[in-house]
């Protein structure tokens, strides 16, 4: 039996009086990816946040692992470290090396051994085609580069799930392939993923389910094939529309 990685019920959040997510519920099983889409505003960080345990929720439970994630305390402390996030802006320390940024993490907060934390950095810095920046500064890199840097520094907490929110989008076009290349490979090494991109491309070939998002409700759930070739809901066909273009020229 397939074990449950994560499991969303009537989450509700909202800021102040507004709503942003209303009686979700979503549930992730283990080594599946599911990508998140919607449009802008509609409540995907938000819902990534709350996963992570960084906004409180106002009610609902999220579980990861059969483990609820608590508002505060020790117990989210240690919950956060099975959750992998990484962000658009990848945050990394500007006055340590490549190698410092990611062992940082395990050695303070994890109390692991410098040598084996070190041989996993580096073998995940292998994977990732930056083996020979370890010793470099992030200014020292391509946009591309630090978006690999911070997803082997999420990887090497060892996380249990994965939260990419829109990873690519502050990056140069030619460098958005070679990081989402990257999330193809652990999505292929089995790693349970929630992934919010607006590559739609992307989004197809990595997903095991797709979920569309609108005004804080999941309006369509479907595999990739389904919902890009034959989206169910209205709204659904207009989001999938804007991504694509048209020019009426005058004959
Ligand atoms: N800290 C906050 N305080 C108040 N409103 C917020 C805050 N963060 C996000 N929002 C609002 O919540 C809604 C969903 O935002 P967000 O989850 O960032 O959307 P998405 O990631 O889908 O673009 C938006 O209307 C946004 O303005
Ligand atoms: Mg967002």
């Amino acid at each position: 039996m397939t074990e449950i990685a994560l499991s969303i019920e009537h989450l509700h959040k909202s800021y102040g009086d507004s709503t942003i997510l209303n009686d979700l519920n979503l549930q992730v099983k283990e080594g599946e990816v599911v990508v998140v889409v919607g449009p802008s505003g509609c409540g995907k960080s938000t819902l990534l946040r709350c996963i992570n345990g960084l906004e409180p929720i106002q009610s609902g439970e999220i579980q990861v692992n059969g483990q609820t994630i608590q508002q505060s305390g020790k117990d989210l402390l240690l919950l956060r470290q099975k959750i992998g996030m990484v962000f658009q802006h990848y945050a990394l320390f500007p006055h340590l090396t490549v190698l410092e940024n990611i062992l940082l993490a395990p050695l303070k907060v994890q109390k692991r051994s410098r040598p084996e934390v070190e041989k996993e950095a580096r073998a995940l810095l292998e994977r990732v085609g930056l083996l020979d920046k370890a010793d470099r500064y992030p200014h020292q890199l391509s946009g591309g580069q630090k978006q690999r840097v911070a997803i082997v520094r999420a990887l090497c907490m060892q996380p249990e799930i994965l939260l990419f929110d829109e990873v690519t989008a502050a990056l140069d076009p030619e460098m958005v392939r070679e990081v989402l290349e990257v999330l193809i490979d652990l999505a292929d090494q089995g790693k349970t993923m929630i992934v919010v991109t607006h590559e739609m491309a992307f989004a197809r070939a990595v997903a095991d389910r797709v979920i569309f998002i609108e005004a804080g409700v999941i309006r369509e759930e479907n595999t990739p094939e389904a919902f890009f070739e034959s989206p169910k809901t209205e709204r659904a066909k207009q989001f999938l529309q804007s991504f694509t273009y048209h020019r009426h020229r005058k004959k």
